[in-house]
């Protein structure tokens, strides 16, 4: 039996083949001013993409809504993408909802609701304010503040058999049990006063937690009417050194948030391209992108402007541009991003008893 597993050990190979593998939507460019990932394809599948790009078209309302889970002490760059995408439903009129998952942490990692609170407020949530998000326009709360969603939880327990859920997650430990049952009841806690469509922007990873949190709310639709939420997905960000996804336990491979500017410098010196061996070849023969992994890093993250993209790609292509050179510009990039970062984190960090949290008791 195929399973995406949402805690980590397994990786999908193949992007095309995940949307057929689970029966995904591919995301054919519904959303109007598409935001870079949308634009470039790394946004590339959902479910019941539709609905939210009508509620948008429509202006209807919708809920946009996703979780981070505090375990480390930093962040990543697949952190990042989230935001943005949140900042931009937020944007298209979604109301915006971040919570943290601390109870899933605690049943999943063994993290102390304690120590999780307090790395969310120290570092978490500034954290994701300084990535883009519109503080004023964003209602947070930590999982084990809102008695609605335990609530939920606990009703949604008689709707998912033991056999269902292993054919999802492959596997059924008790933890991943309370973890997936409270991730479903924060994803339609925002229905609770009124139904209404939500998307939840995540990686591919979290896709398993979907499909139960569909089921859930197509069995308690007649007690609460339901709208089946959406979701869309983005790609990973590959691994430096040319694997599909960055990972910590891979040396040289992952940058973190934050970040010294220099270390990140240094990996991405370090990293895999598409340049050839010698000047002489890249300047016959150009570089094959499609192995680059700091041009993916330059189109994912650091590269707004389409225009000047697609420059980059075209001089790297033909061989005008070296490897060398392509690294310089994704260096001075990342420095710009790293230091404006550590700045908004400060700023958000000072800033952090100004936000929206909600205890729902
Ligand atoms: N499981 C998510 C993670 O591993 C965190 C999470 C909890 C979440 N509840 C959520 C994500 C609801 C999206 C929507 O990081």
């Amino acid at each position: 039996m195929k399973t995406i597993d949402p805690w980590g050990a397994t990786l999908p190979e193949d992007y095309e083949k995940i949307v057929k593998d689970f029966g995904l939507e591919s995301y054919e460019h519904q959303f109007p001013e598409e935001n870079r990932l949308m634009r470039r394809g790394i946004v590339f599948a959902g479910r019941d993409i539709a609905r939210i790009a009508n509620a948008i078209k429509k202006k209807e309302k919708f809920y946009v809504l996703s979780g981070i889970m505090p375990s480390g002490e930093k962040i990543h760059l697949g952190n990042k993408m989230v935001v943005e995408e949140i900042a931009y439903f937020q944007k298209m009129g979604g109301q915006a909802y971040i919570l943290v998952a601390d109870l899933e942490a605690a049943a999943t990692r063994d993290i102390d609701l304690k120590e999780a609170r307090k790395r969310a407020m120290n570092f978490h949530i500034p954290a994701y304010v300084a990535l883009g998000l519109d503080p004023k326009k964003t209602t947070f709360y930590f999982q084990s503040d809102n008695q609605k969603v335990i609530q939920l939880a606990y009703e949604f327990a008689t709707k998912i058999t033991l056999n269902e859920f292993r054919a999802i997650y492959g596997n059924a430990e008790p933890g991943r049990i309370l973890g997936a049952i409270t991730q479903a009841a924060d994803i339609l806690f925002p229905q609770t006063d009124k139904p209404m469509p939500g998307i939840v922007p995540v990686g591919i990873d979290q896709d398993p937690h979907m499909r139960l949190t569909r089921d859930v709310a197509r069995r308690m639709h007649t007690k609460y009417g339901y709208v089946l939420p959406s979701s869309v997905y983005h790609k990973y960000t590959p691994s430096l050194k040319g694997g599909l996804k960055m990972s910590k336990s891979e040396v040289g491979s992952f940058i973190e948030l934050p970040e010294d500017a220099k270390s990140a410098c240094k990996k991405i010196e370090q990293a895999l391209t598409g340049g050839r061996k010698t000047v002489e070849e890249q300047r016959q023969l150009g570089a094959e992108i499609e192995k680059d992994m700091v041009f993916e890093l330059l189109k994912q993250h650091l590269v707004e402007d389409d225009r000047e993209l697609q420059r980059i790609y075209e001089d790297y292509k033909s061989g005008k541009m070296l490897s060398g050179e392509i690294k310089q510009i994704a260096c001075e990039k990342m420095t710009k991003f790293m230091n404006g970062f550590s700045e908004k984190l400060e700023k958000a960090r000072a800033n952090i008893s100004a936000l929206n949290f909600v205890k729902f008791s």
